[in-house]
């Protein structure tokens, strides 16, 4: 599958909806493919498949910041592959998120947007229970997510689950794929928008940045340039020494 762009209508511009799906396997799936589907179907909705936009996992920053900066909402959706999401997904975000774009000194290209999870689990609701063979609940593994929105300034909205994926009856499947569809088609006129806190402000000081490999270069050769003035000059001025 491929990336399938629908330039925004007089009457969806403004909401700026970004879908961006990641299954690593599409032709196996039973969910997500019918949300990918059901996606590009709404109107003035951007959606990504990453998987066909970047089978060589070469992700283009520069084009999806252009589209990160558009959107006013922006979907992650996926099935949870080992309580998280999939590979390329994680890796969008490594590459996507920059530092001082997303987030720290000068990183507000994402601040007052808001990200909505719609995530697919194999197993059924009642396995997340400290009970059963996942021992937690499911929103104990909903944090990364959360703090990854948390720290780029954006909202994070009650995350749409649909547990039991592989299992669950057709009717369900069908009344998940409406209420997503419902929901891409009426963002931002959520009942329940007006409840959600606004995102609470993480700055991160400069000082706490981990230099990078380039500034460390720079770094060394700065203080290799200053040892050898300094040992030139001490080396000349003792040489004047002695001849004087
Ligand atoms: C590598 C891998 C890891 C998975 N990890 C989990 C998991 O941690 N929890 C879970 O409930 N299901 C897990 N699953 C099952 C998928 O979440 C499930 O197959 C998917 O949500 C079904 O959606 P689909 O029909 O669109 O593929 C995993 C599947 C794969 C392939």
């Amino acid at each position: 599958m491929t990336t399938t762009t629908f330039p925004g209508s007089p009457a969806t511009e403004g909401r700026g909806v970004y879908v961006i799906a990641a299954h690593p396997h599409w032709r196996d799936s039973r969910v997500n493919r019918r949300m990918l589907a059901a996606a590009r179907a709404v109107p003035g909705i951007d959606v990504n498949d990453l998987y066909g936009s970047y089978p060589d996992y070469a992700i283009d920053v520069e084009a999806e910041q252009a589209r990160l900066a558009r959107a006013s909402l922006v979907v992650l959706l996926h099935p949870i592959q080992w309580y998280s999401m999939p590979a390329l997904q994680k890796l969008w975000l490594d590459d996507v998120l920059a530092y001082g774009w997303a987030y720290g000194p000068g990183g507000t290209a994402l601040q007052g947007k808001d990200l909505w999870l719609a995530a697919t689990t194999g197993s059924p609701e009642s396995s997340y229970h400290p009970q059963s063979y996942h021992r937690y609940f499911f929103d104990a593994f909903l944090p990364p997510y959360e703090q990854t929105a948390a720290l780029c300034g954006m909202r994070f909205l009650p995350p749409l689950i649909f547990h039991g994926a592989r299992s669950a009856p057709e009717a369900e499947v069908e009344a998940h794929i409406e209420t997503f569809t419902q929901r891409l088609g009426s963002y931002p006129d959520w009942p329940e928008m007006d409840e959600i806190d606004a995102c609470v402000a993480c700055p991160v000081p400069e000082s706490d940045r981990p230099a990078e490999p380039d500034d460390m270069a720079k770094l060394a050769s700065t203080a290799f340039q200053a040892a050898m003035t300094h040992g030139l000059s001490v080396a000349s001025s003792s040489a004047n020494g002695k001849a004087a």
